[in-house]
């Protein structure tokens, strides 16, 4: 079992310490050796005019593959320019939602075999919508049953809380969605070369953020002491927070609560009192004046803030929380890919502090293959 960890102590540090591999092979041979465009023309049977004709895309997934959907709305809305919803997969076939012959489905399913996942599949199939399924696992059933598989290239994934293949789904989408919009023609190819450059680098970006892995131990024992805290952040930071607050609970059994920042002040302020730990990111630069303001709302309250902050930022962030974690400069579009990291870490190390068993939390199953 040791040799299994590669010398981590549990699986879910190895898989942590994956991902930069994970990135890289997600990424190989789908982008031009030349960097100016991406090409998915093996995993989508598209025609160029079918993939112009799409009209809505319906993103569907449960758990940490849900909240990879969450940065795949606004990744293909941004740069494909179609409108997308998100749905957990056991809501999505009971609310007959609107699925035409021109309605993209996209499935992400880690293991494939997530039943609440493919029943969904399989409606949207008798609906008539084409399905797209990302997974890690080649010949799963969601990969069988669904028309066109982008494969993550993560890995085998053991432990129960996902981290590898959930930063694996965000690099598929920032190539389904940079292939989209070449195919669409809603991006230009600068755009195209920027993008495909930043991603290029974030393999060892998220290499720094490893090999200060340490640094999280000390903010992750102290969280282990609360019963309560929030993660808050607005736009993509949201998204990521919802995952990190999703972590949080699967493995330290910590009660969170994951919030949009800006919203906070329509309720959720009467649960801020002394000392409640408040996790904040704030990587979207044009979203940073709002959220320092939200966060102003949380500490004149008495919260203990722990900021997440672009490098070259955590300066000016550093006036407003109490701690201040900095993560490499990316696009904000392709933060989440950095900005989850320190808070599996987190959870990680909070998980470890109560002396719970990181990789086997209680009540879950690594694939949920009942209704
Ligand atoms: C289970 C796991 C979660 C996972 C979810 C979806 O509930 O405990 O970690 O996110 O299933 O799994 P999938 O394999 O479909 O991505």
């Amino acid at each position: 079992v040791t040799a299994e960890k590669a010398g981590f102590d549990h699986f879910m540090l190895k898989e942590i310490h994956e991902q930069p591999k994970a990135y890289r092979d997600t990424m190989m041979g789908r982008i031009a050796e030349d960097g100016k465009s991406v090409t998915l023309s093996k995993e989508i049977g598209m025609t160029t005019e079918q993939i112009r004709g799409i009209s809505r895309v319906h993103i569907v997934a449960c758990g940490t593959a849900f909240h990879a959907g969450l940065v795949g709305k606004t990744v293909i809305e941004s740069l494909a320019r179609i409108p997308v919803e998100t749905d957990v997969a056991s809501e999505y076939r009971y609310r007959s939602p609107i699925i035409t012959p021109d309605t993209l489905v996209i499935v992400v399913s880690q293991s494939g075999e997530t039943a609440d996942t493919l029943a969904a599949l399989r409606e949207a199939k008798r609906n008539g919508a084409r399905v797209l399924a990302i997974t890690n696992v080649v010949g799963s059933s969601v990969a069988r049953d669904a028309d066109d598989v982008i494969t993550t290239w993560a890995g085998p994934e053991i432990a129960v809380a996902s981290t590898k293949a959930y930063s694996s789904q965000l690099i598929a989408f920032y190539l389904l969605g940079l292939y989209l919009a070449q195919e669409r023609g809603t991006i230009d190819q600068a755009q195209v070369v920027d993008i495909v450059e930043a991603m290029h680098r974030l393999p060892e970006q998220v290499e720094s953020i490893l090999e200060q892995a340490e640094l999280f131990k000390g903010v992750a024992e102290a969280v282990s002491k609360h019963d309560n805290l929030f993660f808050i952040g607005r736009g993509l930071d949201f998204a990521v927070a919802q995952e990190g607050s999703l972590k949080l609970k699967e493995i330290s059994y910590i009660h969170s609560e994951a919030y949009a920042a800006g919203e906070l002040k329509h309720g959720t302020l009467a649960l801020i009192e002394d000392g409640i730990p408040v996790i904040a990111l704030v990587t979207q630069e044009d979203l940073y004046e709002k959220t320092l303001s939200n966060i102003k709302e949380v500490k004149a309250r008495g919260a203990h803030v722990i900021g997440i902050a672009n490098s070259g930022y955590e300066d000016e962030v550093a006036k407003s929380v109490d701690e201040t974690f900095s993560i490499p400069r990316t696009l904000p579009l392709l933060t989440p890919a950095l900005s989850v990291v320190p808070l599996q870490l987190l959870s990680y190390h909070a998980s470890l502090a109560r002396g719970n068993d990181v990789d086997k939390p209680r009540n879950l199953a690594k694939s949920v293959t009942v209704e």
